[in-house]
């Protein structure tokens, strides 16, 4: 049983080793005619199949511009979910990791969903077992349950509300209005800067991305001091030492537009890499600087690469459609219960008009 005062720790070796592992099954890099010969037969399998394919800002630059130039989508989480639910191919093909594959299935159970790697993992996902957070629920059962979209569906199904980083701080402020008290999981770093943000009484998990953990706040006010024009963009999964420092701290399709509209010509980005090929896009005259992920208690073996995101390639997507492979089964009592949770997030950001989407850049 655990108590309210205990927070449930998973073992930080397990998430590791899992990483490490996913480290060492990224392909080696395509020549150029291999390149275009996949991206030409995707294309037909894709049209062929009635597939869409849909991307997330952290995957590899190819597959970001084949699913823009195939009708399809880069995105956020928030919008990944929104477009893979309205779009009426027969099959949505996620390059991202489990849970966005997973929620595509649980909006739209009716359509096959491919993952391009069955391992694509999270370590946010991996640090919250269902059997342990269901306990933590049963110990806080005054609370409201709002989990992060980065669970597995077990884990969204025991929720009241999922959200993602798009919307975490308007929902958490309008519980909070009604009088609510929260438990929050499971990203304690996301969960601190909304409960500061907005007062709201919240118990939380204390999971981490071992990606934004890395970025360090000593070392950023050094590039900081380095560039004093430089504005500060910042993903709220990132340590509050870091959120700290920010000019603007929002999930990645917000980081992408303030790089758009800031009128700074230079930015500091604390985000995954992946992230520099749309951001580069969008603010085509500005220089784009990675925030260290070096300097006091780094161990910089993330080093602002997803280890899972980066098992998105195109000759695992190529597989994937060559094959019918990776197609997500979510049980059906869990999709159900979850899908309650998923659906409140998607009206709610359609009430307060929030999109995941980059307008005209996606
Ligand atoms: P976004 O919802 O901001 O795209 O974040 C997803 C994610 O996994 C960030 O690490
Ligand atoms: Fe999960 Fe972090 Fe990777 Fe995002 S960057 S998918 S939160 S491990």
């Amino acid at each position: 049983m655990i108590s309210a005062q205990q927070t449930p720790q998973v073992s930080q070796q397990s998430i590791a080793q899992a990483a490490a592992n996913a480290r060492t099954r990224v392909s080696p890099s395509l020549d150029a005619g291999e390149r275009d010969r996949l991206i030409g037969e995707i294309k037909r399998m894709l049209a062929e199949q009635n597939a869409v394919l849909v991307a997330h800002y952290y995957v590899d630059s190819d597959l970001q511009d084949l699913a823009e130039a195939t009708g399809g989508h880069v995105a956020d989480s928030l919008e990944m979910a929104r477009f893979g639910y309205e779009h009426n191919a027969n099959t949505v093909v996620v390059a991202g990791v489990r849970f966005m594959g997973e929620t595509a299935k649980i909006l739209s159970p009716d359509k096959r969903v491919l993952l391009l790697d069955t391992e694509a993992d999270c370590s946010l996902d991996l640090g919250c077992p269902a059997e342990e957070f269901s306990a933590f629920c049963d110990a806080h059962n005054d609370r409201t349950v709002v989990v992060y979209a980065n669970t597995s569906a077990a884990v969204k199904a025991r929720a009241d509300w999922v959200v993602t980083s798009s919307i975490a701080l308007k929902l958490v402020k309008h519980l909070h209005e009604q009088g609510k008290k929260l438990l929050w999981a499971p990203d304690k770093y996301l969960g601190d800067y909304v409960r500061e943000r907005t007062g709201a009484d919240m118990v939380l998990w204390q999971s981490t991305c071992i990606v934004h953990e890395e970025f360090k706040g000593i070392a950023l006010r050094a590039l900081m001091r380095q560039h004093p024009d430089a504005a500060v963009l910042v993903h709220p999964e990132s340590p509050s030492g870091v959120i700290e420092l920010a000019d603007v701290v929002g999930s990645t399709s917000q980081l992408i537009q303030a790089a758009k509209r800031l009128p700074a010509s230079k930015l500091i980005v604390a985000t995954e890499d992946g992230i520099f090929h749309k951001m580069q896009q969008a603010a085509p005259g500005k220089v784009l600087l990675a925030a260290p992920t070096a300097g006091d208690g780094a161990t910089c073996e993330s080093c602002a690469h997803c280890p899972w995101m980066k098992l998105n390639d195109l000759q695992r997507l190529a597989q994937v459609l060559r094959n019918s492979a990776n197609e997500v089964h979510v049980d059906e009592d869990i999709r159900s219960r979850a899908e309650v949770s998923i659906k409140r997030m998607l009206t709610f950001a359609k009430q307060i008009g929030i999109s995941g989407a980059v307008p005209g850049n996606a």
